[in-house]
């Protein structure tokens, strides 16, 4: 194997530019700064806020809507910044394709941007079949987030009592149309300043890789509305580290951060929140936290036997074309196993493009139109490549965490990534579990 701990520990030190390779006074200050900022940062992610919390600063703490209390509590399996399992999963409500449909999950929107609010279309990708308008007017009065986005999170917790019996009644059909609720599994946290740290370019040269032998495999970059590229998330749908923390504070624990709005309460008028709960230092110590989560490491074989049974499970990884698309290098950050691009992986896998939060911000920009035209950002069927580091301690897998395990997990990719699925369904049961075996031995980094 080419990862063996070593040379992916000199990787992350030379990637980093830890203290101790820093000379310049300047420099050593600079790093001592960072390290203090990480240290905040860590209090920061660990911290179980409160309704109405003191150590805010003016704002109102957790909520008024939230999924949980503190980070870790959804970034925890493996240590601190690890995933979690699916009962920490996030809802998201988006109109289903009509009232009566509760199969499968068959629908994609074209949308209408420009002029005055937002329209789309719905549609249950079958063949010969128009795609139906929808009617947005009742779906803002189920949930304002509708004006904004075609999705939205359907948070677990609100600031009531009453707000738990109507989040019950929000799916299922009303009238002229129908809600269905899906779900985003957390992802784990680890090296993730390395994939911070990945140029564009690189991505953007995966992109550009022809593939002979999987003509099939395509891949492309995730293009936001301001033409910057995707890299975070399941859809690739953010650019930054940064960004995307921010977000998670005003989404997840509805926390109110500088140039986010926390997440508010769909069922009343939105009320802007009384002032910040973290500030900028703090977003930017919190960052600075997220950022140091060490990178997943490869753990050792126990034996000769075994060392044979994994070298074993990584060639045949690579032979049946797991890694046109979980690339094990991606720019200078080795055993990744992503290419961090979008795949169409087929209306079995689809679920919303884009989704939104509410907030009480005065119209939140609807998503724009990318570069070229098209919709901004993954639609329905793409999913971006989940780096396979890590793997060993971020079950359940996929999207939703609809797979309890890495054979279930195989079985589940279909377009582009069918043909590779259905080389390994074809394996003797002697290299599966080599395959299976490799994986797992990707696992979380040992932490302090
Ligand atoms: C309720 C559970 C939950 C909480 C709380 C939560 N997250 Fe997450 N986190 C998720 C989910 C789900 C995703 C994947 C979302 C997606 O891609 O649509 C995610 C993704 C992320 C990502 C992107 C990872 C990647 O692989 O690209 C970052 C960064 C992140 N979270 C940071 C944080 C921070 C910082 C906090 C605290 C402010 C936090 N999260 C709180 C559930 C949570
Ligand atoms: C066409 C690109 C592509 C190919 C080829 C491919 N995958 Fe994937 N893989 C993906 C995407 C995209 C997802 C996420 C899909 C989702 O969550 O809905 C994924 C998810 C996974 C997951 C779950 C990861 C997690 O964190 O939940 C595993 C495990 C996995 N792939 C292993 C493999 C193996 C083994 C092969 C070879 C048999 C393979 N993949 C081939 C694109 C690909």
């Amino acid at each position: 194997m080419s990862n063996t701990p070593l040379r992916r520990h000199r990787g992350y030190v030379a990637v980093l530019g830890l203290s101790a390779l820093l000379t310049a006074p300047a420099m050593a200050e600079d790093a001592a700064g960072n390290d203090k900022a990480i240290a905040l940062g860590r209090g920061l992610f660990a911290r179980e806020w409160v309704v109405g919390d003191a150590r805010s600063h003016g704002g109102d703490g957790l909520g008024p809507v939230y999924n949980e209390r503190s980070c870790a509590g959804c970034h925890h399996l493996g240590g601190p910044g690890g995933a979690a399992t699916a009962d920490k999963n996030i809802d998201i409500l988006s109109p289903a394709g009509d009232a009566s449909s509760n199969g499968g999950f068959f629908y994609a929107f074209s949308m209408n941007f420009g002029g005055e609010g937002f329209d789309y279309r719905i549609s249950n990708n079958a063949p010969n079949t128009r795609p139906k308008p929808v009617d947005v007017a009742a779906l803002v009065r189920l949930h304002p987030g509708f004006r904004e986005a075609s999705s939205v999170v359907l948070h677990r917790y609100g600031p009531d009592a009453d707000y738990r019996s109507w989040r019950e009644q929000v799916p299922g059909p009303h009238g002229t149309v129908a809600l269905r609720v899906t779900q985003r599994n957390p992802t784990p946290l680890f090296g993730i300043g390395l994939i911070d740290g990945i140029p564009d370019e690189a991505i953007e040269a995966a992109a550009r890789r022809r593939l002979p032998a999987a003509s099939a495999v395509k891949g492309r970059v995730s293009r936001l509305a301001d033409g910057r590229v995707g890299r975070f998330g399941w859809k690739a749908q953010t650019a930054t580290l940064r960004e995307f923390v921010l977000s998670a504070a005003a989404g997840e624990l509805g926390l109110e951060v500088p140039g986010r709005r926390q997440a508010a309460d769909p069922r009343v008028p939105p009320i802007a929140a009384p002032g910040l709960d973290l500030n900028e230092d703090e977003c930017t110590a919190l960052t600075a936290y997220v950022a140091s989560l060490p990178p997943p490491r490869v753990l050792p074989p126990g034996d000769m036997k075994q060392e044979r049974t994994l070298k074993a499970g990584a060639t045949t990884f690579r032979a049946i074309g797991c890694a046109h698309c979980h690339v094990p290098k991606l720019g200078k950050v080795d055993g990744l196993y992503s290419d961090l691009l979008l795949h169409d992986m087929s209306p079995l896998l689809a679920d919303t493009g884009f989704y939104g939060v509410f907030t009480a911000s005065d119209p939140a920009p609807a998503p724009k139109r990318g570069p070229n035209g098209k919709p901004a950002g993954a639609n329905v069927q793409e999913w971006r490549t989940p780096p396979l580091w890590g793997l060993r301690d971020s079950y359940p897998y996929m999207h939703d965490g609809r797979a309890e395990t890495i054979e279930q997990a195989i079985a589940f990719h279909g377009g582009e990534g069918a043909g590779a699925a259905q080389r390994y369904a074809q394996l003797s049961a002697r290299e599966r579990q080599q395959v299976e075996e490799f994986l797992l031995s990707l696992a979380a980094p040992k932490q302090p």
